[in-house]
């Protein structure tokens, strides 16, 4: 008995919330790119009747979908944050104002406080860039494998690290000695006879961690703002991932807030802007 879903199409991933019998909201992914399965999942629930669609590939959902079911498009950045909302609700947080990095297949950073929400920067650096670079590096493009080997990976012989550069001389005071100086920057200056794949995952997945943090740090110092809450389902199931974003965030004296369900705060707004 599902009567109203929420779709948030992203450039990898369609995420899916609607509510069970018992008014929970359950939640799905299906990858963006299987379009029959998307199409198979809703077809089989007999009972929707209205859609709340959101996200870039909003336009190949609504192609397909049949004409007699009521659609409610909202913008991307407006789901994402009315789900947010939800979500922060749901947990007991609340911040006055908050900067909030949706690592996605790219990365968007939004400010929010109670009375406006704003777009404050971005990077290409995101999910796609993680699985992406995996390839090329690697040849290993199955998701799972490439987090498992990247949790276990080292990667001291391919970063540089602040105490590396520094030789000889006292590290200035203003850069902690065991922050990375150059993510790969090893690799140019030092030769090694063969690099892991684990150890070449590790060092992907720390640069694409450490990228997003360091803008959401400066953009959080921008705005005057404590709290970065980071979503997306990039966070999803990567422990490792949430560590180099945690420690990092902490380090520069900000706060890390993860909400329970990463990747959907698109396909929640999505559901909950039909019920407003
Ligand atoms: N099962 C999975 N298959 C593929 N990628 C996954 C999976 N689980 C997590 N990911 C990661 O999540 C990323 C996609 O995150 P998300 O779903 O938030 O982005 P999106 O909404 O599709 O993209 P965008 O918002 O940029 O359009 C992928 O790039 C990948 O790193
Ligand atoms: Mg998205």
């Amino acid at each position: 008995m599902t009567k109203a879903i929420g779709i948030d199409a992203g450039g990898t991933l369609t995420k899916l919330a609607y509510l069970n019998d018992q008014h929970e909201i359950q939640l799905k992914h299906f990858p963006s790119n299987d379009l029959p399965a998307i199409l198979d999942w809703i077809q089989q629930q007999e009972d929707i009747e209205e859609i709340g669609l959101t996200g870039g590939r909003t336009g190949q959902i609504k192609a397909m979908l049949d004409s007699d079911k009521s659609i409610h498009y909202i913008v991307e950045f407006e789901a994402t944050l009315k789900g947010v909302r939800y979500q922060l609700a749901k947990e007991d947080h609340q911040f006055e104002k908050s900067i909030i990095t949706n690592v996605g297949t790219g990365t968007s950073i939004h400010y929010m406080d109670d009375t406006e929400h704003k777009r404050v920067g971005g990077t290409g650096v995101g999910g796609g860039t993680l699985i992406g670079l995996a390839a090329l590096t690697t040849g290993i493009k199955d998701y799972k494998e490439i987090l498992q080997l990247a949790k276990d990976g080292n990667r001291q012989d391919i970063d540089l690290l602040v105490e590396e550069i520094f030789q000889g001389i006292e590290t200035p005071v203003e850069l902690k000695p065991s922050l990375t100086a150059s993510n790969f920057g090893k690799v140019g200056i030092k030769e090694s006879a063969k690099y892991e794949s684990a150890d070449i995952l590790a060092t992907v997945q720390g640069l694409v961690g450490e990228v997003i943090t360091t803008l959401s740090i400066q953009l959080a110092e921008q705005m005057d703002v404590e709290h970065i809450i980071y979503i997306g389902t990039t966070l999803d199931q990567n422990d490792k991932l949430r560590e180099i974003i945690a420690d990092y965030t902490i380090l520069k004296k900000k706060t890390p807030v993860f909400l329970e369900d990463h990747g959907f705060s698109g396909a929640i707004g999505a559901l909950m802007n039909i019920m407003d």
